[in-house]
């Protein structure tokens, strides 16, 4: 078992493009250190979604979809050994990764109304501390004082081949130059956004995740927040 510091419930926040391996990287991290694992991209999927659901337009109706993202509730729970995002007390985990709704999600996520609630909502699901959180904008935006902050990336080539084979996986057969082709739109969408775009907080710690296990990311990003902790309690000390 770790040894943090008494008394210290840390605040991971970790963002990345899609397909770096974030999502199951903070998830495992999480598990091992007994912390709260925040997935932000899911609750822009599930405002997606409901959108779709509701018959409204990305382009036209961004204010409708701006007041649904503030109406909406989100929570986490633990079904079997997933967790899953239920949004206005509906399991949403299964719809919210489709293809479909994955290429929805990005010009939702770049309706600045969407962004303020879903980033007010983030925050509430922090200030309890003992939360990784990941996503685009957790290190920049939502979490700057996060205890550590990391920019996980992969090659574009890599990050595809691992979404084409996650989507195989879940029996959706999808070309894998299509899946390239969506991800370097998404990629590029999410980096030159007007709000919150896809960029490292100044003071994150990079990781390349091409040529690495996830055990071993897994291990790196342990070994950061003990060094942050032990930091941090230090200058606790000093004050
Ligand atoms: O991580 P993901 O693929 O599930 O995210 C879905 C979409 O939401 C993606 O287009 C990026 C966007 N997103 C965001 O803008 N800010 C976040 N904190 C998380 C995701």
């Amino acid at each position: 078992m770790t040894e943090f510091p008494p008394k210290i419930k840390g605040v991971v926040a970790i963002d990345g493009p899609a397909g770096c391996g974030k999502s199951t990287v903070a998830q495992m991290l999480a598990r091992r250190l007994g912390y709260v694992y925040v997935d932000s991209g899911a609750m822009y999927r599930a405002v997606a979604f409901w959108a779709s659901q509701a018959a409204l337009d990305v382009e036209q109706d961004t204010e409708e979809i701006g007041n649904l993202s503030g109406e909406l509730s989100f929570e986490f729970q633990q079904v079997g050994d997933e967790q899953h995002l239920f949004a206005d007390d509906e399991d949403v985990e299964e719809a919210i990764r489709s293809v479909e709704v994955s290429n929805l999600s990005s010009p939702v996520s770049a309706i600045p109304q969407v962004r303020e609630h879903l980033v007010a909502a983030q925050r509430q699901m922090a200030a309890q501390g003992g939360v990784i959180m990941e996503g685009r904008d957790i290190g920049t935006v939502v979490l700057p004082d996060a205890d550590l902050k990391v920019f996980l990336t992969a090659t574009a080539g890599e990050r595809a081949r691992r979404r084409w084979r996650q989507l195989q996986e879940q029996g959706i057969i999808e070309d894998y130059e299509q899946v390239l082709r969506d991800q370097l739109e998404r990629d590029k969408r999410d980096s030159s956004r007007a709000v919150a775009p896809l960029r490292p907080a100044e003071d994150a710690r990079e990781l390349v995740t091409d040529e690495l296990t996830i055990q071993q990311v897994v291990d790196v990003l342990e070994s950061w927040l003990q060094d942050a902790l032990a930091r941090g309690g230090d200058d606790a000390q000093d004050a």
